[in-house]
């Protein structure tokens, strides 16, 4: 059995979706149901007999040790965090207790099962822990990618907080034998993702013809994967990555956020052209920058490919256009996730 932390989130989601549909493998679902959760994908996911699911905080010990020594898991994949950038800016109370806390107190139950339950050496536990390029910071145009031996340098308590719940994992590992794996991946983009990210949010916006709001100058480059891409390089880390290693995903397709603004326009203005307005791109609005706004990610992927085969298969022109077709297809799910929590933010934020 795996257990999969975070299981309502987008990238847990899209992971179990295609675990459920190619594997016998079970997989118990922890998640505290924050506002980002996935409900409606949820509830339709507990009817499947391969899928269990309990609403608890990683930060709850007692009901997670129970789990572990109840259903007794031979991996664990750590997707639980606190993820939006701009709300960690906003109050980064939440992302140190999820994410750096919550961390840590998984690696505890961890720890004490995998000492309880297995040899000292043996793969037949794995503590998986997703993390993102963000912890090594902004790189200027002409700098080379990040690898996995770069400097960690996050700038945001977002990315600082990941950092920290990576530098737990490795001591864990270092230090206690714990089987870590850490991975470090690009900017997902893909169906169900909520909609306070870049991609869904210019969709969305689109679609209601609000505006579209581009922090500074649009300049400010990242490095766009599919999110089943990411998803099946975590099952072949999985399978064939080294134990107390980490490994950098992503999905060598830098783009800059105006560039893909326009890209998303131009295949709207195509597939649902609106009545009102001549092209999507007159929504577009230049709005005061993000604090401490990282410039550009790109990441080195070379390692992943070496030790295990794996490289980004999507190519992006296409999984644009698919992602978009899936929003068009499923503006239930767009209008169902939108809580008022979700609005309450929305409307927070870009009031300031
Ligand atoms: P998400 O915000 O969509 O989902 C996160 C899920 O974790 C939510 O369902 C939330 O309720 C749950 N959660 C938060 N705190 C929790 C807690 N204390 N206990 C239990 N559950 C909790 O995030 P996502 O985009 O799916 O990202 C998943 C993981 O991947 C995160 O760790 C993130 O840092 C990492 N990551 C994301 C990206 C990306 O582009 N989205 C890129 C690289 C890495
Ligand atoms: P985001 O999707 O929040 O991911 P991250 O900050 O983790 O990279 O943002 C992607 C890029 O888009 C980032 O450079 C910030 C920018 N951005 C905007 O310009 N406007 C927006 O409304 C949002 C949400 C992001």
């Amino acid at each position: 059995m795996i257990f999969v932390t975070g299981s309502a989130g987008f990238i847990a989601s899209n992971f179990i979706l295609n675990h459920l549909e190619h594997y016998e493998e079970k997989i118990l679902g922890i998640d505290t149901l924050t506002y980002a959760s996935n409900i409606p994908l949820l509830e339709d996911l507990k009817k499947n007999d391969k899928f269990l699911f309990f609403n608890f905080d990683i930060n709850n010990s007692v009901e997670i040790e129970k789990l572990f020594n109840k259903y007794k898991p031979n991996k664990i994949i750590n997707f639980a965090a606190e993820s939006h950038v701009d709300k960690s800016i906003f109050n980064p109370d939440s992302f140190i207790k999820s994410n750096i806390v919550g961390t840590y107190n998984l690696l505890k139950c961890a720890r004490k099962y995998q000492s309880d339950n297995f040899e000292i050496n043996t793969r037949d536990f794995i503590f998986l822990h997703v993390s993102t390029d963000e912890v090594f910071g902004s790189l200027e145009p002409e700098e080379d990618s990040s690898t996995e031996h770069s400097q960690y340098k996050p700038n945001s308590p977002y990315s600082a907080s990941k950092a920290a719940s990576d530098h737990i994992v490795r001591a864990f590992n270092k230090t206690f034998n714990l089987n870590t794996i850490i991975t470090n991946c690009s900017n997902n983009y893909g169906p169900y993702q909520f909609p306070e990210k870049l991609i869904p949010l210019i969709i969305n916006n689109c679609l209601l013809e609000k505006s579209l709001p581009i922090y500074g100058n649009g300049l400010n480059i990242r490095d766009w994967i599919y999110v089943g891409d990411h998803c099946d390089a975590l099952k072949s880390i999985i399978q064939k990555g080294k134990i107390g290693e980490s490994y950098n995903i992503g999905g060598e397709n830098q783009i800059s956020n105006i560039e893909l603004v326009k890209h998303i326009c131009k295949l709207l203005d195509k597939k649902r052209p609106s009545s009102n307005i001549e092209t999507y791109q007159d929504l577009i609005e230049f709005v005061p920058d993000r604090q401490a706004h990282d410039k550009r990610y790109s990441i080195n992927i070379e390692k992943i490919k070496r030790h295990t085969g794996w490289s980004p298969k999507k190519n992006f022109t296409t999984g644009i256009s698919e992602t978009i077709d899936w929003y068009l297809a499923n503006l239930n799910w767009l209008e169902k996730i939108k809580n008022s929590d979700y609005e309450q933010w929305i409307r927070s934020h870009y009031q300031q």
